[in-house]
């Protein structure tokens, strides 16, 4: 693997969206140390309620381009991912989390009592959150493959721009409905860097203590 690696903060200085790649395909050892990271993302109370579809086939990844509108990533990039958030993942017996998490002496006796209770996924429940806590979730995880992804040496494009109902079904949850698409995200190598399209200055969107009430 490629020992020559980004800091985080140099990888989210460098990370562009990328929309055009090479044919070339990603090392297996790349793809993996790049998996291995995702699933590092933190999840609410460690659920792990996201799951990633990779997609390599150039047949998937055809889906993935229609369902995509047409948009060409999934068609130039040789690995797609797909984010998937698990609504009802936290109504499983999830056990091993916990067991985990006890044996690695991370959780005491009150916390995974609180695991089990599922408390706060009743509650989110009560107020039809479900789904939101686990496209977080999985929007964590996103952001992680794209920094890593430019840590590693690779491009990355997200995705948002698509049909829901299309995406599962190129990925065979289509008669899921505790499934939701969170986004996708393009993975390969491009021959150019994408020009930095800039950000508001720093002032424009971060406040200290309330947020500004001239702000409309
Ligand atoms: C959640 C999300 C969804 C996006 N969806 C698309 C998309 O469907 N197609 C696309 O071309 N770009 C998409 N983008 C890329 C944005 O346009 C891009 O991040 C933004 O212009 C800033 O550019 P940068 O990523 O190079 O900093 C998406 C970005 C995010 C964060």
């Amino acid at each position: 693997m490629n020992a020559q690696t980004l800091s985080v903060p140099a990888a989210i200085r460098a990370r562009r969206t990328t929309r055009h790649y090479r044919p070339d395909p990603v090392p297996r050892e790349l793809l993996d140390e790049l998996l291995d990271l995702a699933v590092e993302a933190p999840t609410a109370w460690n659920m792990q309620d996201r799951s990633i579809v990779m997609v390599t086939s150039a047949s998937g990844r055809r889906d993935l381009s229609n369902a995509a509108f047409g948009q060409p990533q999934p068609l130039e990039a040789p690995v797609m991912l797909v984010f998937v958030a698990e609504t009802a993942a936290w109504q499983a017996e999830n056990a091993d989390i916990a067991e985990l998490a006890v044996r690695n002496g991370a959780w005491n006796a009150d916390f995974t009592a609180m695991f089990h209770s599922r408390s706060e996924f009743h509650s989110l429940r009560q107020r039809g959150l479900t789904r939101e806590n686990a496209v977080k979730n999985a929007m964590i995880a996103a952001t992680y493959v794209m920094l890593a992804a430019t840590s590693l040496g690779l491009s990355s494009a997200p995705m948002n721009g698509w049909d829901p109902d299309l995406v599962k079904k190129a990925i065979g949850i289509e008669d899921r409905p505790d499934l939701a698409i969170a986004v996708m995200v393009a993975i390969g190598y491009s021959d150019t860097t994408a020009p930095y399209p800039g950000r508001r200055p720093r002032e424009h969107t971060v406040f200290t203590e309330r947020y500004p009430s001239s702000r409309s």
